[in-house]
């Protein structure tokens, strides 16, 4: 991770403003004070494993586990000894008492309809699943890739998974024919459960004929369950697919769970990386499930009479741990919208905050801005006094984005939780204490109890206060990854060697006075766009397989709507020119490779790239250029000078 551009950490934001909780808020959470925080802190500081413990009576086990923590550096293991089942954490607990015919999930599709499942009407479903899945030869250990658009039946099939100790890799469901194909292979999957399509803004998206695709060069996978969702015409192959209703029709609603080891891996799922190939992020199960329970306390405040709400696809990490496993682990009400935001107009987010009277609500920095630049009159059409606590995710909140966030929709009310997490790190690590914490607008503020965060030189020391270097974690969490899957070597390079005795979160960071940790974004090749972490080296790999193109570099540059803007330089083959054509045809094609989230959005050709004299592409220059910035600092080792000036002449 450390390469050239690394040392550019910087910090220039500088923001004054400080917004406490309102003593109404805090006398009502979970956490009341900065006191009691600061108490939680020093008490899992000074005693980790005592903390853990503690927090892991929350947790129902089978067999309770024997020792809490097992640190063989870089190798994890939490609860040892224990065994539990999370999808009976997450339903069959809360059946027992009044949470029984408590909504689960409150479901919203995009043309209007909408479901309510109870926690008794999900566990019959996720018991036909599990069910359903055992039929068709899936036991424990099994991996079983989920390729669903955002309706129950993912959230079911995720739990139905974990009941009979199968593990789930769930590919988001805007995800392309190949990179599906890519991923059901690395995880070698049996089973791929599917839809026939999802709604989006009013349009069938293909999902069986995309998964069709993929399934023509994936040996591993037997048998393939077809969702009926939007009622487009499949093709159903004989022998592999079946339909979902007639598979888990026929089968019983009880369906006993699988009592798994602590450590049994519950999901892989796939995320960019420095390197072209996704990495498959192992987590646990009881450490993870702990995690996410504990930080829906902590960071949501959660109360059994709570509508929540996080906008993100279960295809993410986010939907993982804050749609499915931590609001159902934490016995809660989860809404799940299967659409876009501007379906049918721009106001459906608060049509259904003020339809279901959303308390809780978590969203992304890139649909705020976007919700800013729609304006307020849509927001002002709906009452969205239900409103109690907001959250933000996924990459730096600019204070502007923050500051209508509390104005508008918070109506100055709400405190606003910036949480700061990544897909390996399982669940939320550094964010305010809504009842607690005074935030800064852009700040994630404070590490959470249990959590040693600090920012380091690449020598692994501290570095004074204010001062940028690179955020690491200086102690095992339970929710960490475990491991990459089938790649061990790059679970320890990548996390474990980069800084000495560490684990390296890949993000630059600046502590404040205060102990606030400000996040500058990511040090290494992998950009952040809407949100979503994208590899370069992925989108330049998808580049490279045209046959038109000889070289490319992908970089971020600054968007004010998507956080960053997908830039590509390509050189292409013989002499080959560019043109609009080919720019659209190229665009088009890492859509294809990879998604549509992953389209460029400006392609620039050149004649070469700038280069390193041993031949590394200079994406730090690029990166300026990108960013139309004039001054670009050292290029002594830059190989053929002219380059750049001939990169510059081409600006458009
Ligand atoms: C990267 C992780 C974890 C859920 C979604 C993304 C950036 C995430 C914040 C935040 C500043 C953030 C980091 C991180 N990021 N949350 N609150 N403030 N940056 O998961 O795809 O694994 O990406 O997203 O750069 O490393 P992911």
């Amino acid at each position: 991770m450390p390469n050239d551009h690394s040392i550019d950490i910087e910090s220039v934001l500088q923001e004054e403003r400080k917004f406490p909780p309102s003593a109404e808020f805090s006398r009502r959470a979970h956490i009341k004070s900065m006191a009691e925080y600061e108490a939680l802190y020093r008490r899992a500081a000074e005693d980790p494993e005592g903390f853990w413990k503690e927090c892991a009576s929350e947790l129902f086990w089978f067999k309770p586990f024997s020792k809490v923590l097992d640190w063989n550096f870089p190798w994890v293991k939490w609860f040892v000894g224990g065994e539990l089942n999370a999808s009976y954490n997450c339903i069959d607990r809360h059946l027992a008492g009044p949470r029984r015919n408590k909504a689960a999930i409150i479901w919203e599709g995009e043309p209007g309809d909408s479901r309510v499942l109870t926690y008794q009407m999900l566990a019959g479903e996720v018991a036909r699943c599990a069910n359903g899945l055992r039929s068709l030869g899936v036991k424990a250990g099994d991996l079983v890739t989920i390729y669903l658009p955002m309706v129950p039946e993912a959230v079911i099939a995720m739990l139905a998974c974990a009941r009979i100790g199968a593990t789930h890799s769930v590919v988001f469901g805007g995800f392309s024919a190949d990179a599906l194909r890519d991923r059901i292979n690395d995880a070698e999957a049996k089973v791929c459960i599917t839809a026939d399509g999802g709604w989006r803004r009013g349009q069938i998206v293909e999902l069986k004929r995309s998964t069709d695709e993929a399934l023509k060069q994936t040996p591993s996978i037997q048998k393939c369950v077809v969702l009926k969702r939007c009622g487009n015409r499949v093709e159903m192959r004989p022998g592999r697919d079946l339909w979902w209703d007639e598979l888990m029709g026929p089968q019983k609603t009880v369906c006993d769970p699988v009592s798994v080891d602590s450590e049994h891996p519950l999901y892989t799922l796939y995320t960019s990386g420095t390197t072209g190939k996704p990495k498959g992020v192992v987590h646990s199960t009881a450490g993870y499930l702990l995690h996410t329970l504990m930080t829906m306390k902590w960071v949501f405040d959660i109360k059994d009479e709570d509508v929540f709400w996080c906008t993100a696809d279960i295809g993410w990490v986010t939907g993982h741990s804050y749609t499915v496993y931590g609001p159902l682990a934490a016995g809660a009400t989860a809404v799940i919208y299967e659409g876009a935001p501007n379906a049918p107009e721009n106001d459906r987010f608060w049509q259904i905050i003020e339809k279901y009277r959303v308390n809780i609500f978590y969203t992304a920095p890139t649909a705020i801005r976007t919700f800013i630049k729609w304006g307020e009159e849509w927001v002002k059409k709906h009452d969205l006094s239900s409103l109690r606590l907001l959250g933000s995710v996924g990459e730096p909140i600019n204070p502007e984005a923050w500051m209508w966030y509390h104005k508008v929709i918070g109506r100055e009310k709400c405190p606003i939780v910036d949480t700061w997490w990544q897909t390996e790190t399982g669940g939320i690590l550094i964010s305010p204490i809504p009842g607690a914490t005074p935030t800064k607008p852009g700040s994630a503020t404070r590490p959470l109890p249990g959590i040693a965060a600090e920012v380091v030189t690449r020598e692994g020391s501290a570095v004074a206060p204010n001062q940028g270097g690179f955020l690491v974690i200086k102690r095992p969490w339970p929710g960490m990854l475990r491991t990459i899957f089938h790649d061990p070597d790059r679970y320890k390079h990548q996390y474990f060697e980069q800084i000495p005795g560490v684990y390296t979160t890949g993000d630059g960071a600046r502590c404040d006075d205060d102990g606030y940790f400000w996040i500058m974004g990511r040090v290494d090749d992998v950009i952040n766009v809407s949100g979503h972490r994208l590899g370069t080296m992925e989108v330049e790999s998808a580049l490279v397989s045209h046959p038109a193109v000889a070289e490319a570099a992908a970089v971020g540059r600054p968007d004010e709507l998507k956080g960053q803007a997908l830039m590509c330089f390509v050189t292409l083959e013989g002499r080959r020119k560019g043109d609009d054509r080919l720019r659209e045809e190229l665009r088009n094609h890492v859509a294809r490779e990879i998604g549509a989230f992953a389209k460029p959005d400006t392609i620039r050709f050149t004649d070469a790239l700038p280069k390193t004299r041993s031949g590394k592409i200079m994406r730090r220059l690029l990166r300026q250029i990108a960013a139309g910035d004039q001054t670009l600092g050292d290029t002594t080792t830059l190989e053929d000078l002219s380059v750049l000036s001939r990169l510059r002449e081409d600006e458009e």
